[in-house]
């Protein structure tokens, strides 16, 4: 605690230092920051902080707001909450191998960056497990023929090498799925789904598949399953650290704004809402995983709430993803995955992004999306 409230950024899960809540808890004002009264840094956070929103609704992704963004403080860990954060695959944390960054959140989970976790510990106990571990990917009209081969090319090399590795691809064109060579002990299935005519229909399809598979055969012969986007290729290991109960990643456009920026689905009508005050961090949904019985969870949850949304008429901002929030909000991750692990190089250079695992393609939804 005595760190984080000489930082004046206290407690994890927080997007920035301006909360309510943090006021609150730290006695509202008094602590002098940086020079300044808290109040006062708090009102200075929140102009800076709106004037970002503004030039946000301006022009999104706009390289000076992405700049000005590197300084939005992340917050830190807790001291006193470092010791008793212990991981099943990577055992202790080297919280003090990434002091700029949060590497836990409020209720206890590990937020793994490089460095913070020895890949070759994680390595050998997901052997001990003798796991078996599921990818998943959906690959649907153009996606098939742009991304494919790629993603499946670069996750031989760097996903989970050394474990075995089941992986589900997710096609209406089976027979277009290309050929690429597996390691040993990894073997790639094809299932065929349905094509569906909107590419938001396609994204809520993918969760009932899912809950299905998971349900079935692809439940049966896997521990943990990680669920992916076809849009992006592996470039550094990803290995068991990033195993865990629950898993979810951080939005690399969004893991240093503040809360209420945060694009959450606001209209209460949707099964998906976040109101004021709520919500930990904003997920990406190209990637998430965890262990069969919580990933039939999560996808139960999303597809009832992808359903409730189409009764009533209405879709969630960001579709499956906006659904994929409210679970997690409900149901907080046992594990988070930092930026790192699944980077968009249009953000640019930032300091703490050592070792990229997963990088976005530049989005071309003009010619895949049709
Ligand atoms: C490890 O798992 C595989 C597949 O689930 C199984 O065939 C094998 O017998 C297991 N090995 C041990 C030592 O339990
Ligand atoms: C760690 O392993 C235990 C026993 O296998 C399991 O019950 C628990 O859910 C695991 N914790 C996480 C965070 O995955």
């Amino acid at each position: 605690m005595a760190l984080g409230a000489e930082w004046g950024v206290s407690w994890p899960g927080s997007h920035g230092g301006c909360k309510e809540q943090e006021g609150q808890r730290q006695g509202g004002q008094g602590t002098p920051t940086w020079g300044l009264p808290r109040a006062r840094k708090k009102l200075l956070w929140r102009l800076i902080l709106s004037a970002l929103g503004l030039l946000g609704l301006y022009g999104y992704g706009h390289p000076m707001l992405r700049y000005l963004e590197a300084f939005i403080p992340m917050g830190i860990c807790p001291t006193d909450i470092m010791p008793l954060l212990r991981d099943n695959f990577t055992g202790d944390l080297r919280h003090w191998a990434r002091p700029e960054v949060l590497t836990c959140t409020s209720w206890g989970a590990p937020i793994i960056w490089d460095d913070t976790f020895d890949p070759d510990v994680a390595q050998q106990e997901a052997r001990r497990q003798n796991l078996t571990i599921g990818l998943t990917v959906f690959a649907v009209g153009r996606y098939l023929e742009k991304y494919l081969k790629q993603f499946l090319e670069t996750a031989e090399q760097h996903f989970m090498v050394g474990q075995r590795v089941v992986y589900y691809i997710f096609t209406e064109r089976p027979e277009a799925v290309p050929h690429v060579a597996m390691g040993v002990g990894r073997q790639l299935r094809v299932e065929r789904v349905v094509r569906e005519r909107r590419w938001q229909d396609v994204s809520m399809a993918r969760m009932r598949t899912l809950h299905e598979a998971l349900g079935g055969r692809l439940g049966r012969e896997t521990d943990y399953v990680f669920c992916l986007d076809v849009d992006q290729h592996f470039v550094g290991h990803f290995g068991p650290e990033a195993l865990s109960d629950l898993v979810a990643q951080l939005h690399a456009w969004h893991y240093r704004w503040p809360r209420w920026l945060l694009p959450y689905e606001r209209n209460a009508r949707s099964a998906a809402a976040l109101f004021s005050g709520e919500g930990d961090f904003y997920y990406h949904a190209a990637v998430f995983g965890g262990s069969v019985a919580a990933l039939r969870q999560l996808t139960a949850h999303c597809v009832l709430g992808l359903q409730q949304d189409q009764e009533r008429g209405i879709e969630a901002l960001w579709h499956d993803e906006s659904h994929l929030n409210k679970f997690f909000w409900l149901h907080k991750p046992t594990k988070l995955l930092s930026p790192e692990f699944c980077w968009a190089q249009e953000i640019g250079w930032r300091t703490e992004i050592h070792h990229p695992r997963l990088l976005w393609a530049p989005k071309e939804y003009a010619l895949v999306r049709d």
